[in-house]
């Protein structure tokens, strides 16, 4: 069924909205207010299909809004910000499943009607399928569900085997379908498979570049099927959404140093012993860390995914509040693939209400460190891990990292002796200019705010 040219026009402006909102999203100032025009714009879609005339079952669909609607509503007021990526991941697999779905619905329906259409709603479908199943397993490993990776004998022989035949039904049912029913639905068995079995095997620390690679597969499934239903809301959305996920991706790989080939077929191991570690970690108290912080010129501090665990953010704020008042200057330094996903530090920040002027990205602040009197490291580990400089056999070998290593001072927050994400030791905190400071972030926090306060 077309639908008439002012549900189109509707469509169109909703799509427009779309793309004002992902323009306010590029910067932390305006992200909210993006957030919201794209909502508006998500609304008026919706609200223009309702009026399309002639249109049928219009109780389910208002209870699958509902369903859908309230479910997204209740989970997002109750998740909490250290598992907002697993969220990620679980709506990224709806938006790929709803596109393999419209797909499904086209062909039982029989009305698909030429070539381009056909071959996009096949493409759609692949992707979206893949996208789905890939995305069910990320949230399962990064809720804890699913707790290790699943590695086949020839694991990558089987992926391209499996992959080889999907497309090869793919063709199939585009030049067969709808007069063979089986063979769509080996087809759907099958590409659902492929997402499961090429994602099985990935460690959880690269679940969030696979997430943001599904959530490009999403964008571009979406589109196709847009395509199909002739809805040009559902084709711009998904094309911003492919391109967007496809830049972020790529920032991502390029921030771990670590092509994406790598990620998506080859375990993060390390390939040797590694580079001995010479030194002893030496412990601090917080009188004295917040002693070295109230008489420095300049603190630089280093948030990381511990910072995020604690909910350390607000008390970091205070901390910084009160070490500028005392006239030290004080700024955030924050790595690309900080805590869990990105800008999760930048959020955090912001939701503490630290000035966006204060944050600062690798490339401005890095050159910075050897001029700050302390580096503050608060639950960050392979970010500020030098050994991603010159180890060859490290998983994190060639990562950029922020210099805090040559600040004159540095101070590490963390609860022990636990490695970060890549299991690697830190060189870091074996540095004679180094000072650990045990405990977790926000009571830390709280006690170097006693101790500032008592100076003043
Ligand atoms: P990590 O390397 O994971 O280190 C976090 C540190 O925080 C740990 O060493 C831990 O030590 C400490 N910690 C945990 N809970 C704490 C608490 N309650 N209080 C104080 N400290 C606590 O984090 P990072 O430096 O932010 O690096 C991020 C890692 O994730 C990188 O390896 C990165 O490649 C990976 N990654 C990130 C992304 C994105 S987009 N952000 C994507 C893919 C991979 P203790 O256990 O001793 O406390």
């Amino acid at each position: 069924m077309s639908a008439p040219f002012y549900v189109q026009g509707a469509w169109f402006v909703g799509a427009l909205l779309f793309i004002f909102g992902l323009k306010g999203m590029s910067s932390p100032a305006s992200a909210r207010k993006g957030i919201v025009i794209a909502g508006y714009g998500m609304l008026l879609a919706i609200a223009a299909t309702f009026v399309i005339p002639g249109l049928q079952n219009l109780g389910l669909m208002a209870l699958a809004l509902v369903l859908g609607g309230g479910g997204a509503w209740f989970s997002a007021k109750k998740v909490k910000m250290t598992d907002m990526p697993q969220m990620v991941a679980i709506y990224n697999g709806m938006g790929g499943g709803a596109a393999a779905a419209i797909a499904a619905v086209e062909f039982a329906k029989g009305e698909m009607h030429g070539l381009v259409a056909t071959t996009l709603a096949v493409l759609g479908a692949l992707i979206g399928a893949v996208s789905f199943t890939g995305s069910c397993v990320a949230w399962a490993k990064l809720q804890g569900v699913l707790k290790k990776a699943y590695r086949l004998p020839a694991q990558n022989a089987v992926n391209v085997l499996l992959a080889i035949v999907a497309v090869g039904l793919g063709v199939t049912v585009i030049v067969l379908a709808p007069q063979q029913p089986e063979l769509v639905i080996a087809f759907f068995v099958v590409a659902l498979v492929l997402g499961l079995i090429v994602t099985l095997p990935i460690g959880g620390a690269d679940m969030p570049v696979v997430i943001s690679l599904f959530n490009a597969f999403t964008g571009l499934a979406v589109g196709f099927e847009g395509y199909v239903l002739g809805n040009p809301a559902l084709i711009i959305a998904g094309i911003v959404v492919g391109a967007a996920g496809t830049l972020l991706t790529q920032l991502m790989a390029k921030a771990m140093n670590r092509p994406l080939s790598n990620i998506l077929f080859t375990p993060m191991v390390a390939s040797g012993p590694g580079e001995a570690i010479s030194g002893t970690m030496k412990e601090v108290g917080a009188i004295d860390a917040a002693a070295m912080m109230r008489y420095a010129s300049k603190v630089v501090i280093v948030p990381g995914y511990g910072m995020a665990v604690a909910h350390a953010q607000h008390k970091v704020w205070e901390m910084t509040s009160i070490l500028e008042e005392a006239g030290v200057e004080v700024k955030f330094a924050i790595h690309p693939v900080a805590g869990r996903m990105p800008g999760h530090m930048n959020v955090l920040l912001a939701e503490a209400g630290v000035p966006y002027d204060k944050i600062f990205d690798l490339e401005e602040i890095n050159g910075e460190f050897a001029q700050a009197d302390v580096a503050l490291v608060i639950g960050a580990n392979d970010v500020v891990n030098p050994t991603a400089r010159t180890d060859k056999t490290s998983p994190i070998y060639g990562m950029p990292i922020l210099n805090a290593d040559q600040a004159q001072n540095v101070i590490v927050i963390k609860r022990g002796k636990g490695t970060g994400y890549s299991g690697v030791e830190n060189a870091l905190f074996y540095t004679d200019n180094c000072r650990m400071l045990y405990g977790d972030a926000q009571p830390m926090a709280g006690e170097i705010i006693q101790h500032l306060k008592a100076m003043s």
